[in-house]
């Protein structure tokens, strides 16, 4: 049923044939690997992994160091005994969730302490850095432990916007995250299929437990806990009901998306077109081409583009969007909003009211799907050398002197025996030295303990 809709994202022509180790292209025989019981479908599916596990690598690092200086903190004297007992069920709690997520997430083979934490901080990743593993952990709760109120307020929104039922349809939910909408679309509407897919390997981790109808339990660390227990809640994760084998997961890049033109009836995009890192314009273009002649593009969210906040053209108003969606050859959106209740814990004093647009358009015309953004050759075949342009020219020059001046932090030099080092290696006027080695250095000392985004 799923190789039906499938196309190769390397060459996106070829078909995709499933064989017991995973999907092979018919045209380029590009191979592609299940992963945990999900086709990975990355362009470079080794790479996305490998960047994946660097990210988990580096959280699990990150839980461990929390741990530890949350249990440092307990040495102080004079505590309450509630902050006692608060930082000795935190500090257990973080050690707990990264094995948690290390059992969730084995398929990937990342162990704590298996790789060297600073190269991979330093060599960071090549996946949209505003998607890391963790940035929509608290949907988790929201789809899965929280009740059905929130679910079903969206749900209902996009129900009213989409008008007519989706049975018998083949429906694709792009970035579906931890599965939720997509499940209960599943169990309402009995489409022929429904693919949910996504980047982030957690989050359908979660999906496919609960699809198969599996309790998970996974702590949430609430944004501003009600209580000192609710400052980590193990929470029981569980589907209302277990899905068939027409709701399946798919791993891939929507941008990448590995599915033959047209092959869906009904594209959902839920709370997704403003936080991909994309043009919406680019974005409305390849949704078109994945929705068949006379199918539907139902959206329900937010519209925000915030993340776009280096380019003020690309953050557009409602009404531009509905414009972008017409010219990207669909029908005048039926468009409804409400303010719906958002990521509210009941563990938190947090929570937010989000003020939703949904809509339901129908495909009236085929219009040219982007040309992928294309991996340059150097990436794809290693041994081609990497081009040395101007800018990366400047970009290393600087990264040197960082470094340069990074090692001249020995515990026993001042700032003005730093700033004196820089100007006799002429690296610096006399003047502007000192001051900006007094900037840099507050900087070096934060970032060296900010949380990393992972
Ligand atoms: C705001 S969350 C919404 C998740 C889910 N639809 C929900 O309502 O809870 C956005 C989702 O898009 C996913 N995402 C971001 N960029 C993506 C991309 N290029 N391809 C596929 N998924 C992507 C993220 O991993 C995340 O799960």
């Amino acid at each position: 049923m799923l190789p039906d809709v499938l196309q190769c994202p390397r060459c996106e022509r070829g078909a995709l044939r499933h064989e017991p180790a995973g999907y092979i292209c018919t045209r380029c025989s590009a191979g592609y690997p299940v992963i945990g019981g999900m086709p990975w479908l990355f362009h470079d599916p080794q790479g996305a992994a490998g960047e994946w596990r660097a990210r988990l690598a580096l959280l699990l690092g990150e839980l461990h160091g929390d741990a530890v200086a949350t249990r440092a903190a307990l040495a102080a004297p004079d505590l309450q005994a509630a902050t006692r007992e608060r930082l000795a069920r935190v500090a257990d709690a973080l050690e707990d969730h990264g094995r948690r997520l290390t059992t969730l997430l084995a398929p990937l083979q990342v162990h704590a302490g298996d790789a060297d934490r600073d190269a991979l901080r330093a060599l960071r990743t090549r996946l949209p850095v505003s998607q890391a593993l963790t940035t929509y952990y608290v949907n988790i709760h929201r789809d899965w432990a929280w009740g059905d109120a929130e679910n079903r307020a969206t749900l209902d929104l996009l129900d009213s916007a989409a008008g007519e039922s989706l049975a018998g349809a083949r429906v694709l939910v792009l970035g579906a995250g931890a599965g939720r909408l997509a499940h209960d679309l599943h169990l309402r509407h009995a489409p022929a299929l429904t693919v949910a897919t996504d980047l982030n390997p957690m989050l359908l981790s979660v999906a496919r437990e609960m699809y198969a109808g599996r309790a998970l339990e996974l702590y949430e660390f609430p944004l501003a806990p009600r209580g000192a227990r609710e400052h980590a809640i193990l929470r029981t994760l569980r589907a209302p009901a277990a899905a068939d084998e027409r709701l399946q997961i798919v791993a891939a890049d929507a941008m990448r998306a590995p599915f033959r033109p047209g092959a869906f009836d009904v594209v959902v995009t839920p709370w997704f077109i403003d936080i991909v890192e994309e043009p919406f314009p680019r974005l409305a273009a390849h949704i078109n081409s994945l929705v068949a002649p006379g199918g539907r593009w139902l959206n329900v969210g937010s519209v925000a583009f915030g993340f776009m906040n280096m380019q003020r053209a690309l953050q557009y108003g409602l009404d531009e969007v509905l414009a972008i969606v017409r010219d990207a050859g669909f029908s005048p959106p039926e468009v409804r909003e409400a303010v719906l209740p958002y990521m509210q814990s009941p563990a938190s004093r947090h929570a937010r009211l989000e003020s939703t647009v949904a809509w339901s358009t129908r495909k009236l015309a085929d219009v040219p799907r982007p040309a992928s953004r294309g991996l340059p050759d150097w990436f794809v075949d290693p041994n081609r050398p990497v081009p040395l342009h101007t800018d990366l020219q400047a970009h290393a020059r600087a990264t040197r002197i960082h470094a340069f001046v990074m090692s001249l932090i020995d515990g026993r030099r001042n700032l003005n025996d730093i700033a004196r080092v820089l100007v006799e290696q002429r690296l610096m006027k006399p003047e502007d030295a000192l001051p900006a080695v007094r900037t840099f250095m507050l900087k070096m000392q934060e970032d060296a303990t900010r949380r990393t985004n992972l």
